[in-house]
């Protein structure tokens, strides 16, 4: 079986269609840049773009930077605000006349790492972390998804703790260690809340794991994501399947 995964971010809208077995791309993925203002009906015309690019006919999958509840976001991050309220699913499979599954970005990624990722074999609390203009969150309990857990938003040092520990914060300057210790800082906040028993981290920045892992020491294991950028599309795809 395949799907359509399609992963919104605040700078480019990725697409690929999915074998849903593999999570293998089947063709190329094809990237837009994310329209300005993002408002739902722009974003909808990038789709309506992407779903003839690929002559999808079969299930789709949306992922976005929001909390999303039955299809509803209620929250927008790094998209227009008018996203919050907007019942996405009902309207892109009423505009494409296709099953569309609707859900967190991030809970899309940890979907894709623990079906068929650095997730797969393990078992018990695994938290899974997107780090990049943000930070995601996607919990797994013995592989069952807690949605919608936010958990870059929490409280640290007295900020929104991804705009003290995203990998954002090395595109504005700071270098790669000094950011990867304010990591290892936020890990150890999460692991007092949660005592997750193993972090999986991913984001474009998962593929220079080795370059500062010597720097955390949490009690949970931490792996880096498989999937990396492609999390969110293989997930998205993933979770029109009921893997979840
Ligand atoms: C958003 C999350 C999203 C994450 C990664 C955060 O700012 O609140 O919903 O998963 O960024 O895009």
């Amino acid at each position: 079986m395949q799907a359509l995964g399609i992963d919104v971010g605040g700078s480019g809208i990725k697409a690929a269609p999915v074998d849903l077995g593999t999570g293998k791309r089947i063709v190329k993925r094809k990237r837009i840049p994310t329209p300005q203002p993002s408002t739902p009906q722009a974003v909808y015309a990038v789709i309506d773009e992407l779903v003839a690019h690929f002559e999808w006919t079969g299930p789709v999958g949306f992922a976005l930077p929001s909390v999303v509840r039955s299809g509803v976001a209620y929250t927008a991050a790094n998209i227009d605000d008018s996203w919050i309220g907007t019942d996405a699913g009902a309207d892109l499979s009423a505009r494409l006349g296709l099953p569309v599954t609707v859900l967190n970005d991030a809970d899309a990624a940890g979907i894709a790492e623990n079906v068929l990722g650095a997730a797969r074999d393990l078992s018990g609390v695994v938290l899974l972390l997107t780090l990049g203009t943000g930070i995601g969150s996607a919990l797994f309990t013995d592989g069952v998804l807690v949605p919608n857990t936010e958990l870059g938003h929490l409280e640290f040092k007295g900020a929104d703790a991804e705009t003290y520990a995203a990998a954002r914060v090395v595109d504005s300057g700071l270098p790669e260690r000094k950011w990867a210790a304010r990591l290892n800082e936020y890990l150890l906040h999460v692991e007092r809340v949660l005592a997750p028993d193993h972090f999986i981290l991913g984001g474009g920045i998962s593929k220079d794991f080795d370059h500062y892992s010597d720097l955390f020491d949490t009690r949970a294991t931490i792996t880096p994501a498989r999937f990396r950028n492609r999390a969110g599309i293989i997930g998205a795809a993933l979770a029109t399947g009921g893997t979840t």
